[in-house]
C-alpha cells in the first residue's frame, strides 16, 4: 500500500518544477556532512540549471565558475522501508511549501525517485553553529573593534549578526505557520561567508498539525519549554523559549545549558523557577530579551518580530 503510494507521488511530482535530472546531480560518497533523522547528508555537485532559481529568478547562489553549484545531498540510509520513503515525499512536499529566505536552508530540487527520493539543498561550507562557535573560542576578541573585513576572528558584532539572522529566519517561518520544535545552535548552519541559515526540519510542523506530539522519540529537553516538556504541547511560544536557550550558546561560545542538570530534571528545574544565567560577555539587553522568552506563561513571550527589532536597534540596521 505505502509502494503505490509512493509511485503516485513519484509520477505526480516528475512534471514539477523542483526535479532534478538524477544525472545532473553528483554525489561525493566520501564527502559526509552529516547523519540526521532523515538519513545521510553527503556533498553533491548540481550541474544543471537550479530549480529554486525558477521560482526566485532575483536570489543568489555562490556557484562555481563553469556554473555547477556545490549542494548538499540528503537521502535515506540503505535500509529503509517504504514508511521512511513516504516521510522522505513528506519533507519534499513541506520543502517546497518553505519557499526561499535568506535565513532558511532552502530545497534547491529534488529527485522523486520512489526507491530512492533525494533532498537537494544548499550548502553551508562553514558548518554548523555550534561547532563554529566552540571551534573560534580560542581566537573571539571580546571588544568591539572596528569592521576588518579581511579578519577571521569572531567578535561581539559577530554573536550578534548570528542572532538577528536567526530571528528573521524565525520570523520569516511564523509567518508561515511553520513551528520548528528543534530550534538549537546544532540546527543552525554557517554558509562560506557566514550568512546563519535555520536547518533540519525533520521535527517541523505546520501549526494545523500543532497536536502531534512526538513521545518516544530523542527530545531536545534543554531546549523545551516547561509546557513542551509535560504536555508535549508545541506552539510558536515553545519555539521562541528555544530561541532564547540559542541565544544562551551564542554567547558563551557553545556551552552546553544547564550542564550540570541532567535532561530528565529539566522539568521539576524550570519549575521551580530557575533559568539559565547572564553569560559574562552577555549585554544586558540581550539577557532582558532571554528572560522574557523564559516566562513561565507562553502568553506573555515576545513574538520573533519584537526580538528581531531589539537587535536591529543594537545592530544598527533598520528593521
Ligand atoms: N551538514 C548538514 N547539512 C549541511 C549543509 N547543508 N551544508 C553543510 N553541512 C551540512
Amino acid at each position: 500500500n505505502h509502494y503505490t503510494n509512493l509511485k503516485k507521488l513519484a509520477k505526480i511530482n516528475k512534471y514539477d518544477d523542483w526535479e532534478v535530472p538524477r544525472y545532473e546531480l553528483v554525489i561525493m560518497e566520501t564527502e559526509i556532512l552529516g547523519r540526521g533523522a532523515f538519513g545521510m547528508v553527503n556533498k553533491g555537485i548540481l550541474k544543471g540549471r537550479i530549480p529554486l532559481l525558477n521560482f526566485y529568478p532575483t536570489m543568489r547562489l555562490e556557484t562555481k565558475t563553469d556554473g555547477a553549484c556545490e549542494v548538499a545531498v540528503k537521502r535515506l540510509p540503505p535500509y529503509s522501508d517504504d514508511s521512511n520513503r513516504l516521510d522522505a515525499f513528506h519533507e519534499i512536499t513541506f520543502m517546497k511549501t518553505l519557499g526561499f529566505h535568506p535565513h532558511v536552508l532552502c530545497m534547491l530540487g529534488c529527485v522523486s525517485d520512489p526507491v530512492d527520493p533525494i533532498i537537494i539543498v544548499e550548502y553551508c561550507s562553514n558548518g554548523d553553529l555550534l561547532h563554529y562557535l566552540r571551534s573560534h573560542r580560542s581566537d573571539f576578541k571580546d571588544e568591539i573593534t572596528e569592521a576588518n573585513i579581511t579578519s577571521t576572528r569572531l567578535d561581539m558584532k559577530c554573536l550578534l549578526s548570528f542572532a538577528w539572522q536567526i530571528c528573521d529566519g524565525l520570523d520569516y517561518m511564523s509567518s508561515k505557520n511553520f513551528i520548528h520544535r528543534d530550534i538549537a545552535a546544532r540546527n543552525v548552519l554557517l554558509t562560506g561567508s557566514l550568512v546563519a541559515k535555520i536547518g533540519d526540519f525533520g521535527l517541523c510542523r505546520h501549526t494545523e498539525d500543532a497536536q502531534y506530539t512526538s513521545k518516544g522519540g530523542r527530545l531536545p529537553f534543554k531546549w523545551m519549554a516547561p509546557e513542551a516538556i509535560t504536555l508535549y504541547e508545541f506552539t510558536i511560544k515553545t519555539d521562541v523559549w528555544a530561541y532564547a536557550v540559542l541565544l544562551h550558546e551564542i554567547y558563551t561560545l557553545g556551552d552546553t545549558p544547564y550542564h550540570n542538570v541532567q535532561p530528565a530534571d529539566m522539568s521539576k528545574y524550570l519549575l521551580d523557577g530557575n533559568r539559565l544565567e547572564q553569560p559574562e560577555r552577555c549585554p544586558d539587553e540581550i539577557y532582558s530579551i532571554m528572560k522574557d522568552c523564559w516566562d513561565s506563561n507562553p502568553n506573555k513571550r515576545p513574538i520573533f518580530s519584537e526580538i528581531r527589532s531589539c537587535l536591529a536597534v543594537m545592530l544598527h540596521v533598520n528593521d
